[in-house]
């Protein structure tokens, strides 16, 4: 396959691992790559020693091209954007903040950059800022998709932007990455398709809850993390949605995203103070946010976790190995290229 985003990535077929905290860790991210595809690891909830530590382990395991996110919303990310530039990792994939600083780094050692965006007004800000790619999540993804679906948001950006687009958000087979295409996108990211992956390190019983969703298994709310997100439509998602919080939680709270990111909690909460009445009861959603994550992906607790998942999930039914799902797309998309011709005639 040859589209922009292979071409720009010196990899084998379009398809990119979204970063997902405690999931796209060194082993699924190199069976990604190692698959033609291009992972992406995520460093959001890992302080500045485990993002080294993990590249490094990633480099034990592939020598194809990888890549690695950093939240910038994320108090700390900035270590960890300086560790992976330091490291010289290919690919550096941004969200949530300006990363034009980040482009320019990365572009001095030859590396290549995404910014990953929501709308028209972030993908324009990407491409000035020197993005070489982008990617679109739309509203049918897990996690913080936008507004508006993938099948309206892609031929929207994809009619005002030069730069090449990685479509996500409703993405999980061939004829996904077919639509994708045909809708302007060069390639696909996907997360809930490869959270349920033979090599996802998620909870084994969240991959089998997973193959029985249907399409109306989701919650989209920004009571869990503070920001607009879409959760498995769980008794641990509808008690957070129910959940009223104090303005002095944030303060409290502080103290684990501190300690988890290894950032010094005075730091944060003196700037807990001054973020004002709404930032900062986002910031304790946050960290509510960051408990309820861990439990429902890595324990697989329904009750008092939640877990990421995307409407996608209801038309995926195996979990199948990460080398399975990709021939099966490159295979599928194939197929489906060659029925439209039939179609169109
Ligand atoms: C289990 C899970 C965990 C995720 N964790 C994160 C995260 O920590 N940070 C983030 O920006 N996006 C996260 N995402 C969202 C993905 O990066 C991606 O945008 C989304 O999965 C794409 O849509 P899809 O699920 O329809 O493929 C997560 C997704 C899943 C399924």
């Amino acid at each position: 396959m040859k589209t922009r985003i292979t071409e720009l990535f010196g990899i084998k077929y379009p398809i990119i691992l979204s970063g997902m905290s405690w999931i796209s860790m060194p082993e699924l991210v190199a069976a990604v790559s190692n698959a033609g595809g291009l992972g992406i690891l995520a460093t959001g909830v890992m302080t500045a020693e485990e993002t080294l530590e993990a590249i490094r382990k990633t480099r034990t395991l592939t020598k194809k091209p990888f890549g690695a996110n950093v939240t910038l919303y994320f108090p700390g990310a900035e270590r960890n954007a300086e560790v992976i530039i330091k490291e010289k990792v290919p690919v550096v994939n941004y969200a949530l903040g300006k990363g034009d600083w980040i482009c320019k780094a990365v572009h001095e050692y030859g590396g290549k950059v995404i910014a990953t965006v929501t709308t028209l007004k972030h993908a324009l800000a990407a491409q000035r800022d020197g993005a070489d790619a982008i990617i679109v999540t739309g509203h049918e993804a897990a996690g913080h998709g936008g507004a508006v679906t993938s099948l309206v948001l892609i031929p929207s950006i994809a009619d005002e932007l030069k730069i090449p687009i990685i479509a996500a958000g409703g993405f999980a087979d061939g004829r996904g990455l077919a639509s994708a295409l045909i809708l302007g996108a060069d390639g696909i990211a996907m997360g809930t398709r490869f959270m349920n992956s033979v090599e996802s390190p998620v909870h084994e019983s969240q991959k089998a809850k997973a193959n029985e969703t249907d399409v109306y298994s989701t919650l989209y709310t920004d009571k869990v993390d503070g920001l607009m997100a879409r959760v498995m439509k769980t008794e641990g998602a509808i008690r957070l949605t129910k959940k009223w919080l104090n303005p002095f939680s944030a303060l409290i709270r502080s103290k684990k995203i501190a300690q988890m990111l290894g950032f010094p909690w005075l730091k944060l909460a003196i700037a807990i103070l001054f973020m004002g009445y709404k930032r900062s009861m986002q910031m304790a959603r946050m960290a509510i946010g960051f408990d309820a994550f861990y439990a429902g992906t890595m324990e697989g607790d329904n009750k008092k976790g939640v877990l990421p998942i995307g409407q996608v999930a209801g038309i995926m039914h195996e979990t199948l190995t990460v080398k399975q799902i990709i021939d099966r797309t490159v295979k599928e998309a194939k197929q489906a290229y060659e029925k439209l011709g039939t179609k169109l005639k």
